[in-house]
């Protein structure tokens, strides 16, 4: 198990949970049996982020993608998702964690919609760790919405698009409300990004584990948060100029350095 210095802790963990379907099949089961097994490993997760002290853990739940799932795999994750909204309840509470949420969240159907905004209403004064559920998440199509509004914002008059630059459209990405990816995981085997987070994670450290999500554990967080903790971030810059970026990033230090 690798051995984490939670002085040089990620602000921002983002973790693509994949592998849910191969695990449930490598077991005889149907891929939905892995589904519900990979809700228990995002309590265990979760926990171990809070203990940490880690400020941000960013969840990749379900893709933009995933809606052309077959119909009862689509129907068992909406399921899932309802269920977890209300038995997590006090694990969010207990651990005053803020729940959030990005994605084309209206596609989402009502019932599941409703348990989301309530359990985000109910955990809004918390300050020990925000969970950010990318739910009927894409990142092409969350910078095409951002895009949207903005080139409303152009033809009515109140932007001048030389005024155009990365803040402004960041200001427009949800998931940028708890800054930049310092570290991207991915379990599955898969070394692919799928469509997540491309603004925030591109200066993101990647770590790809073998290991299906439902396996994924306490231990592996520890393992990834200890292999990124031996990486130096160099941000486009030459490695006597970027000491100050090995260190976790503190919101805009770098800017503030440059
Ligand atoms: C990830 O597991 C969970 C979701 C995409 C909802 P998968 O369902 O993709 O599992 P594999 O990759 O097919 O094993
Ligand atoms: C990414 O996994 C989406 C989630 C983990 C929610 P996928 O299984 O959908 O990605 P691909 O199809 O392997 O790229
Ligand atoms: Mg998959």
């Amino acid at each position: 198990m690798g051995l984490v210095d939670v002085s040089r802790l990620p602000q921002h963990v983002a973790i693509i949970m994949d592998g849910n379907g191969r695990w449930a099949q490598a077991r005889g089961q149907p891929r939905t049996f892995g589904h519900a097994r990979g809700a228990d490993a995002v309590r265990d997760v979760m926990r171990a982020a809070r203990r940490l002290g880690i400020p941000a853990l960013t969840l990749y739940a379900f893709s933009e993608q995933n809606w052309d799932r077959p119909q009862d795999e689509v129907d068992a994750l909406v399921d899932l998702l309802c269920e977890h909204l209300v038995s997590e309840r006090d694990e969010l509470t207990d651990n005053e964690i803020r729940l959030s949420a990005i994605g084309r969240l209206h596609k989402l159907p009502t019932r599941a919609r409703e348990r989301l905004q309530k359990l985000m209403a109910d955990t809004a004064q918390y300050d020990g760790m925000t969970l950010t559920l990318a739910l009927s998440y894409g990142g092409r199509e969350e910078m095409v919405d951002a895009m949207r509004t903005l080139a409303e914002r152009v033809a009515s008059g109140t932007l001048e698009p030389t005024a155009i630059d990365s803040a402004t459209l960041e200001n427009e990405l949800a998931s940028m409300n708890v800054g930049p990816v310092d570290l991207l995981i991915r379990t599955g085997g898969e070394q692919r990004m799928s469509n997540f987070l491309p603004w925030g994670a591109a200066y993101a450290e990647l770590h790809f584990t073998d290991e299906l999500w439902p396996d994924f554990g306490a231990n592996s967080l520890y393992d990834a948060l200890s292999a990124y903790q031996n990486r130096e971030r160099r941000f486009g810059l030459v490695p006597d100029d970027c000491e100050a970026a090995k260190a976790p990033l503190a919101r805009g230090s770098l800017e503030r350095a440059l």
